[in-house]
């Protein structure tokens, strides 16, 4: 995997470890215009994972929290272990035995890069356990297969920008190719998660398979006036990018009051505003963290109003990825 600005491995591995807890942050993918090449990481929420070592050999996965029984603990079919599973034998380690504790803290279904932080806590895990013999770019490969296992296809919209942080744009997906895009100082995200369940899987489905070139050529421009924006820091451009001509206009019928959030976040100030990832959660762009404060709380009232229950969040970019607590 290509990555612009990661350093060669260095060949070199550190102290092995008996035990870690890592946390990886929720993400907000496409960014509006560009489906399945951009996305961001967020502060929170997030998940965790807690790894230690045990003398049989194998990937066992004890315990899963926060996602009310919905997901398997059959080591092959959860993509956390299975994704260990997969590093192990890549590198050659399948005698190592280890014991996994899931803790989700975000909603599952969300549109938020659910599964995707699961699985980046997963590897980011294994790999500080065994001493970080490969960088978090050579990890993206294993992650992308645990969306695949999640919802049938590999994107890494959500899995790139929660394993290496900030904004990240994938130039190709063969070869893959990441590139880093700058982050604006003051860029704050809004993010409101109403709970309705629109699975990833179904919400691909539903896209046209063909787009019309006069479709592609706006979405062209937003995309480029988007990274145009970050790299100018010109929040004005950012904003006026978020437009997406193919993607929402379908997926937006699956998200109540999707028309009034967007009016009400952009009537206190939003930059602009659009589904997170396949949805059913929605985010906003601002320039400071009070305005984005605002555009959150407008939003989970405006539902409230309406009697839908949701999560609100507001949150900088997370420059980092992944953390061990
Ligand atoms: N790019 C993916 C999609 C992200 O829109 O289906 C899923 O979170």
């Amino acid at each position: 995997m290509e990555l612009a600005t990661e350093k060669e491995p260095t060949g070199k591995v550190g102290k092995e470890r008996d035990q870690v807890h890592v946390f990886a942050p929720a993400t907000v993918a496409n960014l509006v215009c560009g489906f399945d090449i951009l996305g961001l990481a967020l502060d929170e929420p997030g998940d965790e994972v807690i790894m230690k070592r045990s003398d049989e050999p194998g990937v066992r996965l004890l315990k899963i929290t926060g996602d009310d029984g919905r997901l398997p603990l059959d080591p092959s079919k959860n993509t956390v272990s299975a994704c260990v599973q997969m590093l192990l034998k890549h590198l050659n380690r399948e005698e190592v035995g280890v014991e996994i504790e899931l803790h989700k803290h975000m909603p599952i279904g969300s549109g938020l890069g659910s599964s995707a932080a699961s699985t980046v806590a997963g590897l980011f895990a294994i790999n500080q356990l065994l001493g970080q013999p490969l960088t978090k770019g050579d990890l993206l490969p294993f992650a992308m297969k645990g969306e695949e296992l999640a919802c049938g296809h590999g994107h890494a919209d959500n899995v790139a920008p929660s394993l290496l942080g900030g904004i990240t744009l994938i130039k190709s997906y063969d070869p893959l190719e990441v590139i880093p895009l700058p982050v604006p100082d003051s860029l704050y995200c809004s993010v409101v998660f109403p709970h309705v369940d629109v699975p990833t899987r179904a919400a691909r489905q539903m896209i046209r398979a063909k787009i019309e070139l006069k479709d592609a050529v706006v979405q062209w421009g937003n995309i480029a006036g988007l990274i145009s924006g970050l790299f100018m820091g010109d929040y004005g451009l950012i904003g006026r990018s978020m437009e997406d001509v193919l993607i929402e206009p379908v997926r937006a019928i699956l998200i109540p009051e999707f028309y009034e959030m967007r009016k009400t976040a952009m009537e206190v100030g939003a930059l602009g505003f659009g589904i997170s990832g396949s949805g059913p959660s929605v985010f906003a762009f601002s320039n400071n963290r009070q305005t984005a404060a605002h555009i959150t709380e407008k939003i989970v009232q405006h539902l409230r109003s309406k009697e839908i229950d949701s999560n609100g969040y507001v949150s900088s970019i997370n420059q980092h990825g992944p953390r061990e607590l």
